[in-house]
């Protein structure tokens, strides 16, 4: 546990400082804008740019050529999470511990600086000197499949929509498959195409990706029930509908143990190489925030 710590630790430090960098402002008139992403883009654990540092890690991909990947994911991840507070989403007051950005900058500014971010995130992968040309294209196919329609908006959508009475496993499902796997995903998946994996190895991190997204949400929404508010650092209590209020917290956590117990299944193929990413999935479905 020691070892994934560390590794946290520099994960985080390294994506820190490259989104700050990214967010500077090229003009007095838009320092407000830029000055509101930043805020936005702040105090997040980092979850899914350290899940593709240590998938980088098990395909031999020196760190350099991830920073610019992560950053685009922590980017399309922040800027969803924008959205998803606004008060015609989720209507929320507490994000990262913090205001959340309506609050402080307006509705207004909030949706612009989302929008930037996305349109940053691309930026990010275009303007990187790491990688070849080819391997960007693949990587803004994956990102772009990620957030539209079949992703994180499409299962944004269908959570936005759904109608108590027609909540039902398979629902939940495929809205937890889109809003929060889909960008698990590709970070794994991006990871492989950087370190050039063999198919059978890049399905099977798609695979746990997959899997640890699904237990993700499901502990995310069973910290909306029982979780502490000033630990999570968001407004708990508010989800009118999720995994854990359909099915009881009891049976929300059986099921985030057996999306954790198939996510380590999909790493077998890798062997011992995959010991960082066992003891990830299983902190994951253990967190408190
Ligand atoms: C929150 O994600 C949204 C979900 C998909 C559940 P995180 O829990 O990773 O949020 P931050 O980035 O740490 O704020
Ligand atoms: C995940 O769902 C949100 C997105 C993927 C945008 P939630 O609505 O549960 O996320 P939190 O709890 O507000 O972070
Ligand atoms: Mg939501
Ligand atoms: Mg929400
Ligand atoms: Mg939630």
């Amino acid at each position: 546990m020691e070892a994934l710590f560390h590794a946290f630790e520099k994960a985080r430090k390294l994506v820190d400082e490259q989104l700050e960098q990214m967010l500077t402002s090229h003009h007095p008139l838009t320092d407000g804008l830029y000055k509101a992403a930043a805020y936005a883009v702040n105090g997040g654990k980092r979850i899914r740019p350290i899940f593709m540092f240590l998938s980088g890690e098990l395909f031999e991909v020196p760190v350099e050529r991830l920073i610019a990947p992560a950053c685009s994911v922590e980017l399309i991840h922040t800027a969803s999470l924008i959205m998803d507070d606004l008060p015609y989403m989720d209507d929320s007051k507490l994000r990262r511990g913090r205001p959340t950005s309506h609050l402080v900058f307006g509705q207004d500014v909030a949706l612009c600086s989302s929008v930037a971010l996305i349109s940053r995130s691309f930026e990010a992968i275009l303007s990187d000197f790491q990688l070849e040309e080819t391997t960007k294209l693949q990587i803004i196919q994956v990102l772009t499949r990620s957030f539209g329609f079949d992703g994180l908006s499409g299962g944004q959508f269908v959570d936005l929509k759904l109608k108590d009475s027609e909540a039902k496993i398979e629902v939940l499902e495929f809205i937890n498959s889109r809003k929060t796997a889909a960008l698990f995903i590709a970070a794994g998946e991006i990871a492989a195409i950087v370190g050039q994996a063999e198919m059978a190895e890049q399905e099977a991190i798609k695979k746990y990706a997959e899997y640890i997204g699904f237990a993700f949400q499901i502990i995310d929404d069973i910290l909306d029930l029982k979780g502490e508010e000033h630990v999570v650092g968001k407004n708990l209590q508010q989800d009118k509908m999720n995994f854990a209020v359909l099915v009881g917290l009891e049976e929300a956590q059986n099921y985030a143990n057996e999306y954790t117990e198939k996510a380590l299944q999909s790493l077998e193929i890798f062997g011992d190489r995959a010991h960082k990413l066992k003891a990830f999935s299983l902190y994951l479905l253990n967190r408190i925030a």
